[in-house]
Formats: structure tokens, sequence, C-alpha cells
């Protein structure tokens, strides 16, 4: 579990180098909470970077065959960024909070250290009806992740709701942009042949 005196000086430099994305958050503030963030949900697993991670959108479903989880956090905020910049450019009156965009999509796959960590995937995949298989999805831990770092509710509910848990409440409008850019970011890999094959589960994805 989260222990906010285990995060290291070590893993936040790792996670600052890992996004840079988080620079172009303007509160200095809220980009240091989700550097914070980051290295807590590492300090608790046994993963030491965010590339150790399993480069897929659930265990063993839709699984780059290339590159790391890095590439999709990233590649989800640059893309959640680009569709808040060209529609308001297009569409003045969109209101977009870009500093929450952008924490909220770096943070969205924030619970991922938890759910995918081998040492939780064999306690819970030896024995399911004890504690559930998995007990906590990603999105339910990156809540418990975003609130003891000290991040604000509308990042918390970016991890919360950016997947099918999302369908059972109302998407924020900076999270239905991070909601659509992870979608896109898994479907455009499945197009681009960028899936191991076995890894695609078409109807049971839930990211
Ligand atoms: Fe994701």
């Amino acid at each position: 579990m989260l222990d906010p005196g285990k995060a290291t000086d070590e893993l936040r430099a790792t996670v600052r180098a890992e996004l840079p994305e988080a620079a172009e958050i303007r509160d200095p503030e809220l980009r240091a909470r989700v550097i914070e963030a980051w290295a807590l949900a590492l300090a608790a697993s046994s993963f030491r970077a965010i590339a150790e991670i399993e480069p897929s959108g659930n265990p063993g479903v839709n699984t780059l065959k290339s590159g790391t989880q890095t590439d999709h956090i990233r590649g989800v905020t640059r893309l959640a960024i680009a569709i808040a910049d060209q529609l308001c450019a297009q569409l003045p009156d969109l209101r977009i909070d870009r500093d929450v965009l952008i924490a909220g999509a770096l943070c969205h796959d924030i619970g991922k250290p938890w759910e995918f960590d081998p040492r939780n995937r064999e306690r819970w995949e030896g024995e399911p009806r004890r504690a559930g298989l998995p007990s906590i999805r990603h999105p339910a831990f990156g809540v418990h992740v975003c609130l003891t770092a000290g991040l604000p509710e509308e990042v918390a509910h970016c991890a919360a709701a950016h997947s099918g848990e999302g369908e059972l409440l109302v998407r924020s409008l900076e999270n239905t942009i991070v909601h659509h850019a992870d979608y896109a970011f898994w479907g455009v890999a499945r197009a681009g042949d960028l899936l191991i094959p076995e890894s695609i589960a078409e109807l049971k994805v839930r990211h």
C-alpha cells in the first residue's frame, strides 16, 4: 500500500525524466504533485520506473510489440493536448483547463504500478476469491494515489473514470478528452499493427 515516506528523490527524478510533458503544467504546485504521485505509486510497487511496467492497457491485454508504458502515458497526454489546442483554436467558446487536462492525462493510469505488479498478480491469481482478481483495478487505485498525493478531485476523476468506470457517471470535459485520447491510442496502435496479436481482446478491452 502507499507510504508517502517511501517516495525518494531518485524516483522523482526518474518520473520527471520519463514524463517531460509535466513541464507544460503551468501551476508549479500541481506539476510537483503529479511527479510526487507517480513517485508514490512506484515506491509502493516492484517497479522503479514507469518504463518497467508492461506496455498494455490491462495486464496481458493490448500489449505493444515494442515500446514501454511510458510511450502510452506520453502518447495519450500529447494527443489530449493536441485535441484541446486544435479544438480551442477552432471553437472559441470551448473552455478547457489545460493544466487539469495535462495532469489528468499524465495521471490517468497512475494505478497501473499496483494492478500490473507481478507480486500482486501472483497473489490475486493464486487465490482470486480472497481479495478479487485484481482486488482493485488501476482506475480505483489511481484515485487512492491521486488523493494521497494531494492532487485535486478534477485530476483524481481522470484516473477514476477514463475507462469503463466512467460509463457510470458524467465525465468532466477534460476527462472526456483523456478518455478519447486513451481509446484512440489503443485503437490506432491496433490498426497500425503495433499490438501483439494474441493480446488483442477487442470487446473485452477496458483501459
Ligand atoms: Fe491508458
